[in-house]
This record gives structure tokens, sequence and C-alpha cells, in this order.
């Protein structure tokens, strides 16, 4: 994964996402992904749901495993980290480009990820959580990129960050975007998406 990886096109953007994490819990930057590659990612979620191949989302793991609504309303697709398809290799190697650039220059110790597609039919929600298990703290940071186009205020559908000082922080999905933040510190919720369904990718950056 360290071999032949670029960060230096993308350090501002990088820069960003790390410092607003160290300045106030989380970072984000617009124009994350390109218009191209969010609108390929985009096509591929929408094969992938008529395809029948997303599924409802759980919440904790193994055992832990259980399916509730009332928590967690997103259906997910696991995306292949050796993916060779053009849209999913350039989200990749972009994120491949910030573990790089993480464990450069924060000494993050990241050694890997994982990264789902997500899709909230209108009216379902992730209530508030922590995206660490407490039966496996392998996930370090959370990253979360949208794939919405024209996303308006009406459509809600908002990321809340509940930060440390009691303040909340809301983040409407626009294509493109991406949010960064600790998984075992910063809880956060999503809102119930209002009159269509809301698109992202959704992932960690894992230490094992
Ligand atoms: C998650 C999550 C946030 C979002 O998938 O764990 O919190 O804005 N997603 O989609
Ligand atoms: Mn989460």
């Amino acid at each position: 994964m360290e071999n032949s990886i670029k960060t230096g096109q993308w350090q501002d953007e990088f820069e960003a996402l790390i410092q607003g994490l160290m300045d106030r819990g989380f970072g984000y930057a617009d124009d994350f992904l390109d218009e191209a590659t969010t609108a390929g990612l985009r096509r591929i979620l929408l094969k992938n749901k008529k395809e029948g191949k997303m599924l409802p989302a759980g919440f904790g793991r193994k055992l832990d495993f259980q399916q509730n609504t009332l928590v967690r309303g997103d259906m997910i697709k696991w995306i292949e980290n050796d993916s060779g398809n053009k849209h999913e290799r350039r989200l990749l190697d972009k994120i491949e480009g910030l573990v790089h650039y993480l464990n450069q220059t924060c000494y993050a110790g990241i050694n890997d990820y994982e990264f789902h597609y997500a899709r909230y039919e209108k009216n379902t929600f992730y209530k508030r959580h922590l995206d660490q298990f407490k039966s496996n703290k392998g996930r370090k940071y959370s990253l979360v990129i949208y794939l919405n186009e024209d996303w308006k205020p009406i459509n809600g559908g908002r990321l809340s960050i509940f930060l440390p000082d009691n303040s909340v922080e809301l983040i409407s999905p626009i294509a493109g975007r991406a949010v960064f933040f600790k998984s075992d510190e910063i809880e956060h919720e999503v809102g119930p998406s209002l009159n269509r369904c809301r698109l992202s990718i959704a992932g960690w950056l894992k230490s094992m």
C-alpha cells in the first residue's frame, strides 16, 4: 500500500481534514472527489441497489450483530479494497494517499481501511452513535464522502456532529464533500432524509 503513493497534489485537502480534526474535532473538505468520480460512484451505488446487492446495515459485529431500523436504516455494500473499477480506484487511491499522509505526518499507524456505499431511503436515519466498537478498537478515523447532487436543506439528512464542548455542527451531505473525525471520540447522527434518498460512502481507517 505504501508503494508509489503521491500525496503532494492532495496535500491541501488532507491538511484541511487533519487540521480541522485537531482544531475542533472534525475536518471537512468540499470537492474531495471530482464531479466525474462522484457521478461514477453514484452510478455504481444505484446499480448495486438495482441488482439487490445493497443489504440492510446492522450495528455491532459478529455475535453483537443486530438489525434495528429504529437505530439505523441504511442499506450498504462494502467496496473491495483491490477494486479495479476506475471510479472506485480513484477513491481508494485518494484514501490510500490520506493514510500515507497521516502515517507520515501524525505517526497514526494506520494499516488497513474499509469503506462501504450507503443508501438511506427517505425517512430513514442513523441515531447518535460512536463508530468504534467496544469489542474491537480497530477503527481509528471515520471518513464519510457524499454523493448527492443538488441536495437542499429541505431534504434533511444532515450529519450532526456532537463536539466535546456540547456544541453541535450540522453538515449537509452534498456531492464531493468529505467529513473526517476520530472514530472513538466523536458522537454523530444522521438525520432523516426527506423527500429523496441519501447516498454516501462511509468508511474507517484502521490500525490492527
Ligand atoms: C456511519 C455514519 C454518517 C453520514 O455510517 O457510521 O455515521 O453522514 N455515517 O452518512
Ligand atoms: Mn457513524
